[in-house]
């Protein structure tokens, strides 16, 4: 049997990543004030447990007012450090490469949380403390029926936006990531510049592709500069629009191309978040064409996503070339060992290895039975459960 490719670790840049299974980066809406908690260590550090070679913290807010909800991680200011960096720290203790995504929602700011109904924030049904704020995005163009129009963002003040993503950036390094994903995807800030469907300017900054591309390749740009040139930077795209009208897979080739000149190491291929639904195919691996379209139209490395959910399907995609790297939401969510179980069921070993505290991040079976010594208390069979 040859070595899967699931487990063969990729070097970029200065960085390896231990394998090539990456937990995609998921919204928790779980955040006070932008600051992460026990709830975010315990929620990405069970997936460095489970062996993913990267784990990706959810959207983080470069501002405030960038915020999907407000319960959105932030880096906006350097109070939100200590808090990511303990994560960062306990992701890289336990195996796995701590990246994070950088983001900027745009017209979709100000959203409840999804248990709260998603949508806009009202001030009629705002819990206190928690009221609407204004939002910006490339064009006065409302992110859907029932939300505010945003302020269409002037050519000076695109440099604000910018330089809030470089400072985050910076704040990331400080608080030990190795990896960052600029968020262009989903109907956010930077996929809504690159959109025909909500760019509606024609200041340099929309109208022909170029032009559309332009913001988003500064913001990319303006990070590859200040992050460490030993450390892997990574960008979210949608593929497709959702509707047909909108971005097309020639579109995002392009801006791969022009990533990759910018300096950027990998194209993480999702889709949808603008126009009207989803009007493609859905299925297994449903995006892992456009990944392949992108790796060998772009000659970058891409990370597959979208309803990957099987070790034999994810090795498939890395064995056939379509992919560098494997992302999983929903299914890591199910399974936060995924990789570990990925293992054993690809080299048909057994499942020997446990992830200890403060030791090599898997030792043997036998190792953690030495570590704890015999058992010394009632037979557990025994033992009742409270009722
Ligand atoms: C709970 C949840 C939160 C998500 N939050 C984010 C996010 O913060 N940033 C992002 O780019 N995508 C986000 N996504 C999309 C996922 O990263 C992924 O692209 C999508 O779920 C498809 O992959 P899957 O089929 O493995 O779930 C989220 C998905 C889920 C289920």
């Amino acid at each position: 049997m040859s070595a899967p490719r699931l487990l063969e670790p990729l070097v970029l840049r200065g960085v390896t990543l231990p394998n090539r299974l990456v937990v995609a980066p998921m919204c928790q809406y779980s955040a006070r004030d932008g600051l992460v908690g026990d709830y975010h260590l315990v929620h990405l550090g069970r997936f460095a447990l489970g062996g993913f070679g990267l784990v990706l913290v959810e959207a983080t807010g470069v501002t405030a007012e960038g915020r999907i909800s407000h319960g959105d991680v932030g880096l906006w200011s350097d109070e939100h450090i200590p808090g990511l960096a303990r994560v960062a720290a306990f992701l890289r203790e336990h195996g796995s490469v701590p990246g994070i995504q950088l983001a900027h929602a745009g017209a979709k700011a100000s959203s409840r949380r999804p248990w709260e109904g998603g949508g806009p924030v009202t001030t009629g049904d705002a819990v206190p403390g928690e009221e609407p704020w204004p939002t910006v995005a490339p064009s006065a163009v409302p992110a859907a029926p029932g939300y505010p129009t945003p302020h269409a963002l002037t050519a000076a003040e695109l440099g604000g936006v910018r330089d809030a993503f470089v400072a985050a950036a910076r704040r990331a390094w400080t608080a030990g990531f190795d990896v960052i994903e600029l968020h262009a995807a989903h109907g956010y800030l930077l996929h809504e510049f690159l959109s025909p469907l909500t760019n509606r300017r024609y200041d340099g900054y929309g109208g022909s592709r170029e032009a559309r591309m332009r913001f988003p390749l500064e913001v990319a740009e303006a990070v590859r500069a200040v992050w460490p040139e030993d450390k892997p930077l990574f960008v979210r795209v949608s593929s497709v629009d959702g509707s047909r009208d909108g971005l097309t897979v020639e579109d995002t080739v392009a801006f791969a191309r022009a990533l990759k000149a910018a300096g950027v190491d990998a194209v993480h291929t999702s889709g949808g978040g603008l126009g009207n639904g989803w009007q493609h195919p859905i299925g297994y691996g449903y995006q892992v064409p456009f990944a392949a379209r992108v790796r060998l139209e772009a000659d970058v490395a891409t990370v597959a996503v979208g309803l990957i959910v099987d070790a034999r399907q994810a090795e498939a995609v890395l064995a056939a070339g379509q992919a560098d790297l494997v992302a999983l939401a929903r299914e890591a969510q199910d399974d936060p060992n995924f990789a570990l179980h990925a293992a054993r069921e690809l080299t048909g070993g057994s499942f020997d290895t446990y992830p200890v505290q403060a030791g090599p991040r898997l030792a043997s079976r036998g190792e953690l039975l030495a570590r704890l010594g015999p058992w010394a208390g009632p037979d557990p069979v025994q033992v009742e459960q409270p009722a």
